[in-house]
């Protein structure tokens, strides 16, 4: 009998498979359909700060500092009266969602500033939700901004969050940060429960011929799973808050990956978007077919099983590596 439970944020979870904050979310009878492939939580699509306070002092203070440019980037915000939902709407669908079914929803907020943003944690505690992702979705283009005031920023975001609401708080994270383990430090101590590693930014790409700038948003494949999967190895062991992995994650043994590499759970977008939500209970197939082939009853026990303080090869993570694998290259050529 193979033992697939897990828990995250202090929640009791049949299984690793959680879905990630996205557009699948907005729709209650998805979400049900979720539920019904197995997922085992759901993380729902994010409230935007700018849905929240358009205007607020200290969302100009990151978007306008030392720069001309706060009027003009409010054009490229989507009218907010179309986008999505308001608030209200935003906390009727949590209600909704977890009238109709019994898995756990967590809420999700996503910004830069720490104002207004306790209201709306609460209300989404209030709403039902059994845990909060905040996202930090935020992209460092003024200079006279330093590490320490964006790391502060964070911190103390997270911590007026957790100071007002009973619910656990997963904080979800760009890779891009100088000294991550730090910053991970501050963010427990600042009172997180969960990392979610990590946010994928939408990259721009340049029609060269229309002169135009593209920003669709491409899903992800399983080759960008190694950036999470690496940090995950290297964080477990030395972090307390829970580990959830998102990004790359499209298959059965992707998530087997995840967890043993660290992870408490991994988190899935792109592939229910690419292929549905019933995806999921082949992913999970997957899982148990591979843990049966070789002789795994249980995930706990899989768990960080090849993070680097488990693994023979500790080396392989870090800088060490580096040289002899690009001399692996060497012999390949003519
Ligand atoms: C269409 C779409 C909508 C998304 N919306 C959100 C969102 O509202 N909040 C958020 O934190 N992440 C959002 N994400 C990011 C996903 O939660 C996830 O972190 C990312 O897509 C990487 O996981 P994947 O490789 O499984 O797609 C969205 C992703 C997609 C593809």
């Amino acid at each position: 009998m193979i033992n697939l439970k897990t828990r995250y944020l202090g929640l009791e979870l049949k299984n690793p498979l959680v879905a990630s904050a996205s557009t699948l979310s907005k729709k209650t009878s998805y979400v049900k359909r979720m539920e019904d492939a197995g997922i085992s939580a759901v993380v729902m699509y994010s409230l935007f700060e700018e849905q929240i306070s358009h205007d607020s002092l200290a969302f100009n203070y990151f978007m306008e500092r030392g720069t001309e440019r706060y009027a003009e980037s409010l054009d490229y915000f989507p009218d907010l009266e179309q986008y999505n939902v308001s608030p209200d709407q935003y906390l009727e669908k949590i209600r909704r969602n977890k009238e109709t079914v019994d898995i756990p929803i967590i809420g999700s907020l996503n910004g830069v500033s720490n104002t207004g943003w306790s209201e709306y944690a609460q209300k989404i505690e209030q709403a039902g939700a059994d845990g909060l992702e905040l996202n930090t979705y935020f992209i460092p283009t003024n200079p006279e901004i330093t590490t320490d005031q964006l790391e502060d920023n964070y911190a103390e975001l997270v911590k007026t969050v957790c100071d007002n609401v009973n619910i656990p708080v997963a904080v979800k994270l760009s890779p891009f940060f100088t000294a991550l383990p730090n910053l991970i430090l501050r963010l427990e101590e600042a009172g997180a429960e969960g990392l979610v590693l990590f946010n994928r930014f939408i990259q721009p790409d340049l029609d060269i011929e229309n002169l135009e700038i593209n920003t669709t948003l491409q899903l992800s494949t399983s080759a960008e799973l190694l950036l999470p999967l690496r940090w995950m190895a290297l964080l477990y062991g030395r972090v307390e808050a829970d580990l959830a992995l998102t990004t790359g994650i499209h298959t059965g043994v992707d998530l087997l990956k995840a967890v043993m590499a660290g992870a408490t759970i991994g988190m899935v977008a792109s592939e229910f978007i690419a292929k549905g939500v019933e995806r999921a209970q082949e992913m999970l197939a997957e899982m148990e077919k591979w843990m049966t082939v070789y002789e795994y009853d249980s995930i706990e026990k899989m768990r960080g099983s090849m993070s680097q303080k488990r693994a023979g090869n500790p080396a392989a993570f870090e800088r060490a590596n580096y040289m002899k694998t690009l001399q692996s290259y060497d012999n390949r050529l003519l």
